[in-house]
C-alpha cells in the first residue's frame, strides 16, 4: 500500500485496527429526516465520540466547522429520493477534486446487487476506484439493499460484499445478519457494519455491535441508532466501549445506563 492509502485507512482504524465511524449522510436520499434536521446541532455533541464522519459534501461545508480534526468519509454517490420506488439509480455525485478539496480522508458510494441498476452502480465503484488509486484514497462501498431490508442475510450479503472487495473497494460496509461470520470470512477487506432503521432497544443495537466485532467485522458505521436515540452520546459511547476496549454487551449496557442516568 502506498504511504498516502495507508496513512489515511491508518487515520479511520485506529490502533487497535477497529473504527467507529458516525454515518450521518442519510439526508443525500431521504432528505431531513429526523433527528438530523438540524445537522449541526445533532452531529456537534457527537465529533468527540467518533474516528470519522461519514457524511455528505453540502453538510459538511455548511454545518460542520472545519477546525474538527476528524476524518471524513464522504458521500460521493446519489441521484436518488425516497419518493422513488427503486432506490437503486445512483451516480456519482462528486468529484475527486472535491473531496480532495474536502482533504477527505476516504470516500464512499453505493452499490445494489441484484437491483434494477446493479450493473450502473458496480461501474461506478470501479471507476471511482480507479481514480481514488490514483491519489491514494481509500474507497468504502456500501452494500445499500435499498427497500428491501428482506435481503439482508448471510447469502446475499457476503455476495455483496465479496463483489466489491473484488472491485477494489478498501473497506465493506453492510449489514449484520445471521452467520455473519460468512460474510466476513469472506470478504478480503476490512468490514463495517451499519445499524439500519432504529431498532426497539439499546440492548438490541448493543447485540448486533457485539455479535459483528466477535465475528471478526473491524467496526461500525452506524447512523440512526446512535443519532435518533434520545441518549445519543450514551448509545456512541456504549458502542465505542464494545469496539475499542472488548467490553461485553453487559458491560456495555450498564455504561449506556450510566451515562443516561447523567442524561448524555
Ligand atoms: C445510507 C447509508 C448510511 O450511512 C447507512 O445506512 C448507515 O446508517 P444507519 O446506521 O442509520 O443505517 O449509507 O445508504
Amino acid at each position: 500500500m502506498d504511504w498516502g492509502m495507508k496513512n489515511r485507512m491508518g487515520r479511520i482504524f485506529k490502533q487497535d485496527g477497529r473504527t467507529v465511524m458516525l454515518a450521518v449522510d442519510h439526508g443525500y436520499f431521504l432528505g431531513a429526516v429526523s433527528r438530523l434536521e438540524e445537522p449541526r446541532r445533532t452531529i456537534e455533541p457527537l465529533i468527540p465520540y467518533a474516528d470519522s464522519l461519514m457524511i455528505t459534501r453540502g453538510v459538511l461545508r455548511n454545518c460542520i466547522d472545519a477546525k474538527y480534526n476528524i476524518p471524513i468519509v464522504l458521500r460521493v454517490s446519489g441521484g436518488n429520493s425516497i419518493l422513488d420506488e427503486d432506490l437503486s439509480n445512483e451516480g456519482l455525485t462528486v468529484s475527486l477534486q472535491d473531496a480532495l478539496r474536502l482533504n477527505a480522508c476516504a470516500v464512499a458510494l453505493s452499490i445494489y446487487v441484484g437491483s434494477p441498476h446493479e450493473h450502473q452502480t458496480l461501474v461506478n465503484l470501479a471507476h471511482l476506484i480507479n481514480e481514488a488509486e490514483n491519489y491514494g484514497i481509500p474507497v468504502l462501498a456500501v452494500t445499500a439493499v435499498g427497500k428491501e431490508l428482506e435481503k439482508r442475510d448471510a447469502k446475499y450479503l457476503s455476495l455483496s460484499c465479496r463483489i466489491a472487495a473484488e472491485l477494489g473497494a478498501h473497506i465493506v460496509k453492510t449489514y449484520y445478519c445471521e452467520d455473519f461470520d460468512k460474510v466476513v470470512k469472506s470478504c478480503p477487506v476490512p468490514l463495517v457494519i451499519a445499524g439500519g432503521p432504529k431498532m426497539k432497544s439499546e440492548l438490541d443495537v448493543l447485540g448486533i455491535a457485539y455479535n459483528a466485532i466477535a465475528s471478526g467485522a473491524r467496526g461500525v458505521d452506524m447512523g440512526r441508532n446512535i443519532w435518533q436515540s434520545k441518549w445519543p452520546v450514551a448509545m456512541i459511547s456504549a458502542i465505542r466501549s464494545i469496539v475499542h476496549e472488548g467490553a461485553s454487551i453487559g458491560k456495555a449496557t450498564h455504561l449506556f445506563e450510566n451515562l443516561k442516568a447523567k442524561k448524555k
